[in-house]
């Protein structure tokens, strides 16, 4: 196996078959996910079977309670366009369910079927992201906590007008039950150990004790910090390609440039743990 990085946001593997790899290939594909945040796995055939077993050796699964599930597989979020649509599921910079109290460790990605051009997906890293601020800067960050949500993304409304572009997403009632949660805004990654920038410009409402108004510029400010990282790496998939990233120290960002072309992709998500400040 070799695992060559790009840049701090990800790193190819080559020379492994993830429907066979040993303990000791997975021991070092942990270390690689750890150092790393994101691994791309080329020319792999994992069916829908394999894709829930492999993903039971990386963690414990989460059923997506937002996305159209696998026919077959609850386990398999279908994260799919038509060609009829036009807007994509995570078409901005994001990190997944950071609105749950226990955010996601992270996801794992297949391509089924893709657009003859486009449907790249884009990653950062929010470890490098935070050591890219001044030390005063990052002491006033360490100070504060942020209240993320589902409602406005996933609830009734965001689903209203998600049936005006052919029903992408179900279970509003779900989105409309969760309450807000709160997360420090530099937490302690669990794997890697260092500090993290956790707010983004999907689910991130506002700092705690701030209203959304106030807490707007800071927002901004740096969502355009993270946005600017210097070491964006863009998956360019192939059918049966796979991506494992890490939601706690990376961002992406599915670009939606194939209109009337049809993505099919499906999404593993693996349970995570409460996250502590830094
Ligand atoms: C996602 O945000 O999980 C979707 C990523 C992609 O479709 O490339």
């Amino acid at each position: 196996m070799k695992i060559e990085g790009r840049s701090s946001a990800g790193a190819d593997v080559y020379g492994v078959d993830l429907r066979t790899i040993d303990e000791g290939g997975l021991a070092s594909l942990k270390a690689a996910f750890a150092d790393y945040g994101l691994l791309i796995f080329h020319e792999q055939a994992l069916t829908p079977e394999d894709h829930i077993a492999l993903a039971g050796r990386f963690g414990e699964i989460n059923i997506n309670r937002f996305f159209e599930a696998h026919p077959a597989h609850p386990e398999i979020a279908m994260v799919r366009k038509e060609r009829d649509q036009l807007q994509n599921i995570g078409g901005g910079w994001h990190t997944d369910h950071s609105y749950d109290v226990d955010p996601a460790l992270g996801s794992i990605l297949v391509a089924r079927e893709l657009p003859p051009q486009g449907g790249d997906t884009l990653f950062l890293n929010t470890s490098d992201a935070f050591d890219r601020l001044s030390p005063g800067f990052q002491t006033m960050l360490r100070g504060l906590r942020a209240v993320h949500s589902a409602k406005h993304i996933f609830g009734v409304q965001a689903a209203t007008a998600a049936e005006v572009d052919g029903d992408r997403l179900g279970n509003a009632a779900a989105a409309e039950g969760l309450a807000d949660v709160v997360h420090p805004v530099v937490v302690r990654h669990p794997l890697s150990g260092r500090p993290t920038l956790y707010v983004n410009p999907a689910f991130t409402l506002h700092f705690e004790g701030w209203t959304a108004q106030e807490s707007e510029p800071l927002l901004r400010q740096l969502y355009a910090h993270m946005a600017a990282a210097p070491g964006v790496c863009r998956v360019r998939w192939a059918p049966g390609m796979v991506a494992f990233w890490d939601n706690r120290s990376t961002w992406h960002y599915a670009v939606n440039d194939y209109h009337g072309e049809r993505r099919e992709m499906h999404r593993i998500t693996l349970e995570g743990c409460a996250l502590e400040a830094a």
